[in-house]
């Protein structure tokens, strides 16, 4: 007999015919009626059996959480709910799960108790929802990149630079931690270490994908990305996953407009793949958000939110125009922000990037030509010398979900800047060669792939749509 997933079956014509499916067991109901799930879907196939033609004791084998295979004959639904079911000839239980020690259980968990429970989470359907809807999301980012002339390229993970410059890295080291060699002034001599240097996990792979831009023209990296920093919030994780296209000639204009018809159409590709998770995501998100006072709830559903974006012109504004905007508005002036906006520099927190998408503008704003000493340093310097040619994207509901500029190609310039932060020239020599032999405008962005999957499911926090989650005090699994 042939074997086809649950999403085969599901959606094929094959009724008669007689088919195998292995998978794992939802739900038995009345020794009769078993839904198995394979995770090809998020639907269940119905198999219905006659208990008088099994053995009790397998009968007793087949509970939630189960591995089983089963054989018969495809027809047509007699009950409501599906189109097809199988009615059972052969059954066999190819693992058993304990009933009284299955943390899964076919009734609402909350998500706390199920990030215990990394290993199993994606057994229910929000977690397998939400993988496969990040899985087509990171197909759909590589196909937009390569249908449009971009080459992959994969950074290195451990490095001795520190891209953005705010030494939160991790140290990668195989010295004695009890007793590392010293030099004579007494600091760690990382000459003895592995590489003959100080290194670290990458906390982006711009620097290196500058290199490959400025030889391929149009290059993107999509890997993991690492920073130590103690932010403990539903929006930051210390592993994290980054798509950072890099292109040559590229302006910061163009660098918005690559950005937007990226996130544009990466947005559409699971509106229309993903369509069966995402109506549940949707349901998921309306249930919960009945739960919370009316103020707080969100004014459109999953999908509407997601055609909206898909749909409409991101609104671009200068920050000096969002300054404005921000020390004026009525959260600032009542002073019910936490961070009160007094004058022109200041950083943006997450609440003020919030009050411009979700109160004022209504929709996803990029803020661009932001104040240089609050930007990394190799962001281009405009002629009023004081802004940078810097880019954010921010989104409803996640605040910025991309962070990129125009680099700065001028040689002098960039020296200057090095210098003025007090960054060992040595450290970017390489670098800072791109900006000797053949030089020209090029610009880059940086997207968090779990923010984009935040979105685009509609979650809550950034723990729940990525496998196994690292944040501090918190490596499990
Ligand atoms: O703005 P960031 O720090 O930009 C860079 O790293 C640049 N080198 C990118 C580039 O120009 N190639 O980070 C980019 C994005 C942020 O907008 C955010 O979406 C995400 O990475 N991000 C995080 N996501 C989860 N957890 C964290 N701790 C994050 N830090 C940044």
């Amino acid at each position: 007999m042939k074997s086809y997933s649950v999403k085969e079956l599901l959606s094929s014509n094959l009724s008669l015919q007689e088919v195998t499916v292995k998978g794992w067991v939802k739900t038995f109901r009345s020794n009769r009626f078993i839904a198995l799930n394979d995770g090809s879907t998020l639907n269940n196939i119905q198999c219905v059996l006659d208990f008088e033609n099994f053995d009790e004791i397998l009968l007793k084998q087949v509970s939630t959480g189960a591995a089983l295979e089963v054989s018969g004959t495809l027809v047509e639904s007699q009950g409501r709910g599906q189109s097809v079911e199988i009615q059972v000839k052969e059954l066999k239980v190819l693992g058993t799960s304990d009933p009284d020690t299955y943390p899964i259980q076919p009734k609402k968990h909350s998500l706390e108790f199920l990030r215990e429970k990394a290993h199993l989470r994606v057994r229910t359907n929000t977690f397998a929802a939400v993988m496969r809807v990040r899985s087509t999301l990171s197909f759909a980012i590589h196909k937009y990149f390569q249908d449009n002339g971009f080459y992959n390229v994969h950074t290195p993970i451990i490095t001795g630079s520190d891209a953005e410059g705010a030494g939160e890295m991790f140290r990668v080291s195989t010295l004695d931690q009890k007793n590392p060699p010293l030099t004579e002034e007494g600091e760690i001599d990382f000459k003895q270490d592995f590489f003959g240097k100080e290194t670290n996990l990458t906390v982006s792979g711009q620097l290196e994908a500058e290199t490959f831009a400025m030889a391929l023209g149009k290059v993107y990296t999509f890997g993991p990305t690492f920073r130590a920093e103690n932010s403990n919030t539903s929006r930051h994780l210390a592993e994290f996953w980054m798509i950072e296209p890099e292109v040559a000639f590229n302006d910061l204009d163009a660098n918005m407009d690559l950005a937007e018809d990226f996130i544009k159409n990466v947005i559409n590709y699971i509106l229309e793949n993903c369509d069966e998770d995402l109506q549940f995501l949707e349901k998921r998100l309306l249930d919960e958000e009945k739960t919370k006072p009316q103020a707080e709830r969100s004014d459109m559903a999953l999908i509407e939110k997601l055609k909206f974006v898909a749909e409409n012109n991101f609104k671009r504004v200068s920050y000096t125009e969002a300054i404005d905007i921000l020390k004026n508005c009525k959260p600032n002036k009542k002073k019910k922000f936490q961070y009160i906006i007094e004058e022109w520099g200041a950083d943006l927190q997450s609440e003020h990037e919030r009050y411009l998408v979700e109160k004022h503008f209504n929709c996803p704003v990029i803020l661009f030509d932001y104040p240089a000493d609050i930007k990394a340093f190799y962001m281009r310097l405009n002629e009023d010398g004081k802004t940078v040619r810097a880019m954010d994207i921010l989104f409803p509901g996640i605040g910025e979900i991309v962070g990129g500029s125009q680099r700065e190609e001028r040689l002098d310039v960039l020296k200057e800047k090095v210098a003025a932060l007090g960054i060992d020239e040595k450290e970017l020599w390489w670098y800072l060669d791109l900006r000797k032999f053949g030089t020209a405008t090029h610009s880059g962005f940086g997207l968090g792939f779990e923010r984009l999957v935040l979105f685009a499911t509609g979650m809550g926090n950034i723990r729940d749509v990525i496998p196994f989650p690292r944040t501090p005090q918190n490596a499990e699994f």
